[in-house]
């Protein structure tokens, strides 16, 4: 039996109407889209879980500090007050803002990474693996075997697994190794949170063989929630208590704030050491891509938001509903048999289509597959998370086998009720009681060579 919905810690004070296309309209439209889910218009979705990223609904503070935010072109008050909040939360020394999070990827990664160096991760997101690859260096994934398992219920599995990292430093020497990436929540492997005790132990190997530890922080508040939830020893600390300790073990961190933040646009790069000579770098590269170092490319508006939505991001009542709603759905699929990355992470539910889908193989794209089905289903759009998203080895162009073949739900904060998450899992319930029909899947009939998911365009196999 479904698990209790745990009620919204919030009331509604404005709302944005939702349209539901005919079924013939819907398969009409995501064709017209080359089947590429990314040139859909949004307002042809009905539920839009394309992505938690710069979806979120902001709280009347965080409006209400749009209007007291300060446009001075330097040394903006609300630069001051963003600064503020992130040495506070985060125990850093140096604070940059930016305007998303692969812009903060796209300012530090160049003055770390090159030709010839190695990046490790627990595991890249897809713009993280593209900025890597665009400095001439390469990324590994390093993640523990259990992630490879959906049905596998076992906490952390965003865990670093540490003997291949060890192994990995060995086989590649650690000069060139320019960075360690460990990523929080793990959002490749299903928002699967790192656990205190993995942080601990990959930031002792980063130390020993003197290579820098970022923490890619976008979901770091949803993973200290886990931490809170699931770790010994965290039950009793506060939300900011244990990202304090997560964050000092890192060098550094780039971050969306798109996401824990609960604001649509911005990123933040954190140097723990304000008298590293990569600060003036980090300025430096900043003022060139970004705008001058003290607004990154943001708004006063948007600096002012952000300085909110960091605070509102750790509160635990909210985080407590926020995973409250995944566990729901995932409780609803457990309920009809549906198999995802379990336990369930901390932003979205990841279905496992190739479970659902056995009969499709890798390179016909399973999770694409069921994310057009839920589409035509009930014009919910989500994306894939597998092999069409994984892309070509950048140096045989060949496509590579992901590890697994994902539909990502990903939830907007504050934005859906427990009627649309219903909704969802009745969408899925349907499709898997038709699943067989489905045999085959689809052929990339155009893509650029980097990033391609978000451009290539499709057809159906006949
Ligand atoms: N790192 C992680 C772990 C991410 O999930 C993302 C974005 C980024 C970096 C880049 O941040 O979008 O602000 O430039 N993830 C989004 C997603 C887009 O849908 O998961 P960005």
């Amino acid at each position: 039996m479904a698990i209790k919905y745990i009620p919204e810690p919030f009331r509604i004070k404005s709302v944005e109407p939702l349209r539901m296309l005919s079924r013939d309209e819907r398969c009409r439209k995501i064709k017209e889209a080359n089947y590429n889910l990314f040139h859909l218009r949004g307002e042809d979705c009905y539920i839009d879980l394309l992505t938690d990223s710069g979806t979120n609904a902001m709280s009347l503070e965080q409006w209400a500090g749009v209007m007291r935010g300060d446009e001075a072109y330097a040394g903006a008050s609300s630069y001051y007050k963003l600064i503020d909040a992130g040495k506070d939360i985060f125990d850093f020394g140096y604070i940059q803002p930016v305007h998303q999070g692969r812009a903060a990827e796209k300012v530090v990664f160049p003055l770390l990474l090159g030709k010839g160096k190695f990046a490790i991760s627990n595991m890249f997101f897809d713009t993280t693996r593209a900025h890597v690859e665009l400095t001439g260096a390469r990324c590994i994934d390093c993640v523990v075997a259990a992630a490879k398992d959906p049905a596998k219920r076992v906490p952390f599995k965003g865990n670093m697994d540490v003997a291949k990292l060890e192994a990995l430093i060995a086989e590649h020497g650690a000069e060139n190794i320019g960075l360690i990436v460990m990523t929080i929540t793990n959002n490749s492997a299903g928002g699967q949170p790192v656990s205190m005790e993995n942080m601990r132990e990959v930031a002792k190997i980063a130390r020993k063989h003197k290579i820098l530890l970022d923490i890619d922080a976008a979901r770091y508040a949803e993973n200290a929630f886990f931490v809170q939830r699931d770790e010994p020893g965290y039950a009793d600390k506060s939300i900011k208590d244990i990202v304090r300790e997560m964050f000092s073990y890192g060098d550094l961190f780039t971050m969306s704030a798109k996401k824990d933040a609960i604001v649509n646009m911005g990123g933040l790069i954190g140097v723990k050491d304000a008298s590293s000579p990569l600060v003036f770098k980090i300025k430096a590269n900043c003022i060139s891509f970004e705008g001058f170092y003290t607004y990154g490319g943001l708004s006063g508006r948007d600096l002012e938001a952000l300085a909110i939505g960091l605070y509102e991001g750790i509160d635990n009542d909210y985080l407590r509903y926020r995973i409250g709603q995944m566990e729901y759905l995932a409780s609803r699929l457990d309920d009809a048999g549906i198999r995802y990355q379990s336990p369930v992470g901390g932003h979205g539910v990841f279905v496992d289509a190739q479970a659902m889908l056995p009969q499709i193989p890798y390179n016909e794209f399973p999770g694409q597959v069921l994310a057009i089905e839920l589409y035509k289903e009930a014009g919910i759009r989500s994306c894939d998370i597998g092999s069409y998203m994984l892309g070509n080895d950048p140096d045989t162009g060949k496509q590579l086998h992901a590890d697994f073949e994902f539909t990502r739900l990903a939830i907007p904060r504050r934005v859906y009720t427990q009627a649309h998450i219903d909704i969802m899992a009745d969408a899925l319930i349907a499709i898997k009681k038709r699943a067989g029909d489905i045999k085959r899947g689809y052929r990339i009939t155009w893509e650029p060579p980097i990033l391609r998911h978000f451009q290539a365009f499709l057809e159906p196999i006949a």
